[in-house]
């Protein structure tokens, strides 16, 4: 190999390493609609609600620390996508989050890349695996282990929230990629939101 060829990988190499340098991994973030009602009825405005997760989101992160609104650059409208009524909530999470992983994922890749996840992650056959469906009360380890092992084995991070005198809902569930999305990884622990489902029964409303 030329000493020119053997440089430019070596650059091509070390380069992820000097872009990352602070976001480090990727929570891809779904939501439970039903849960999300139960839990904020004042603030359910869809209707009828999508009997599927829906995205919420792709945090960028790194281990020591949750990154948000890195960077001020403004958000171009969307075209090409099939939802096209969200702009402003996607220009929200494209300021809070998309930024911190702007250096390896332009807008339109952030979000062309999130609903390439939604695809691949269907969080409803990945729960039917382990029999849990909406309409029942299973309890958090379940519907961790289910997750857990429908993702080769790697901590998902689990939401819920308690309404006053009730089970928690579950509302939301992460999965974590290393930066370049290529592999899934433990969820760090330092940032799990598991806790919020409490140690038993939850509720996973249809
Ligand atoms: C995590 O992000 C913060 C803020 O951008 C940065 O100062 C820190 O160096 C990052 N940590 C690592 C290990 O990259
Ligand atoms: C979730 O599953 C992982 C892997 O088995 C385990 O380490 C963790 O304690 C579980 N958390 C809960 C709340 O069940």
């Amino acid at each position: 190999m030329g000493i020119v060829f053997k440089l430019v990988l070596l650059i091509l190499m070390l380069c992820p390493l000097t872009i990352n340098s602070s976001f480090q991994y990727l929570t891809f973030v779904q939501q439970w609609p039903k849960g999300y009602c139960t839990a904020n009825p004042s603030r359910c405005q869809r209707n009828p609600l999508p009997t599927v997760f829906t995205i919420h989101g792709l945090w960028p992160g790194n281990f020591t620390k949750i990154l948000q609104n890195c960077r001020t650059t403004s958000y171009t409208k969307l075209k090409n996508f099939r939802e096209l009524r969200f702009q402003s909530f996607w220009e929200h999470e494209w300021k809070k989050h998309g930024t911190c992983s702007e250096n390896m994922y332009p807008e339109a890749t952030y979000f062309s890349r999130t609903i390439q996840l939604s695809q691949r992650h269907n969080i409803l056959n990945y729960l039917a695996t382990g029999n849990i469906r909406p309409g029942s009360n299973p309890t958090v380890s379940s519907v961790n282990s289910t997750i857990y092992r429908a993702i080769s084995n790697h901590v998902p991070d689990l939401m819920c929230v308690t309404p006053p005198r009730q089970t928690p809902a579950l509302v939301e569930i992460g999965i974590c990629f290393t930066a370049t999305m290529t592999t899934i990884i433990d969820c760090p622990s330092q940032f799990l939101r598991t806790g919020s489902c409490g140690i038993g029964t939850i509720n996973f409303p249809a």
